[in-house]
C-alpha cells in the first residue's frame, strides 16, 4: 500500500499549522494526491474512528474532529507509506512524542494532537475509501 490518509485536525487548522505540516510531508518526498478542507459530519467521524467506539474518549474525539474544518489528504510514497507518516507524526500523547516528530515539536495535549495518520495498510485503504471514494 503506497498511499495513506492524513488529516490535519481542527486544532491544527485553527493554529495555522497546515503549511508547516504539509511542508514536512512534502520535504520528505511524499506526494500529495488529494486534499479537501471540510467540516466532518458526525456519521463520517464515527465511521472513521469506528475502532474506538465505546472507549471513554470516543464522544470527545468525535466532537473534536467535527468541531471545525479539518484538512483531509491522501499522500503517496514508497510501500507502507502509512508507516513513514506515523513515524513522522510521533506518539499519540504529544507530551511523550519524540522531538523531531510533528506532535513532538508542535503539540502538548492528547486532545489537541494536530494530525491523524492511518495506522496500517488496511486502515489506509479503508479510510481513503471513506473520504475519497473516487480513489478507492
Ligand atoms: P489518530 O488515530 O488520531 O491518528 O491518533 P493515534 O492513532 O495516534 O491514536 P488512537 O489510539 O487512534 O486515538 C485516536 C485519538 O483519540 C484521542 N485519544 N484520547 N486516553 C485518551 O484520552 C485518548 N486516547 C486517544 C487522541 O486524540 C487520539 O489521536
Ligand atoms: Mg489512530
Amino acid at each position: 500500500m503506497k498511499r495513506t490518509l492524513v488529516i490535519v485536525k481542527p486544532d491544527g487548522v485553527e493554529r495555522g499549522l497546515v503549511g508547516e505540516i504539509l511542508s514536512r510531508l512534502e520535504q520528505r518526498q511524499l506526494r500529495l494526491v488529494a486534499a479537501d478542507l471540510r467540516t466532518m459530519d458526525v456519521a463520517t467521524a464515527k465511521r472513521h474512528y469506528a475502532e474506538h467506539e465505546g472507549k471513554p474518549f470516543f464522544d470527545r474525539l468525535v466532537a473534536s474532529i467535527t468541531s471545525a474544518p479539518a484538512l483531509v489528504m491522501v499522500f503517496e510514497g514508497p510501500d507502507d507509506t502509512w508507516r513513514v507518516v506515523r513515524t513522522m507524526i510521533g506518539a499519540t500523547n504529544p507530551a511523550e512524542a519524540a522531538p523531531g516528530t510533528i506532535r513532538g515539536d508542535l503539540a502538548l495535549e492528547m486532545d489537541a494532537n494536530l494530525i491523524h495518520g492511518s495506522d496500517s495498510a488496511d486502515a489506509a485503504q479503508r479510510e481513503i475509501a471513506i473520504f475519497f471514494p473516487d480513489l478507492a
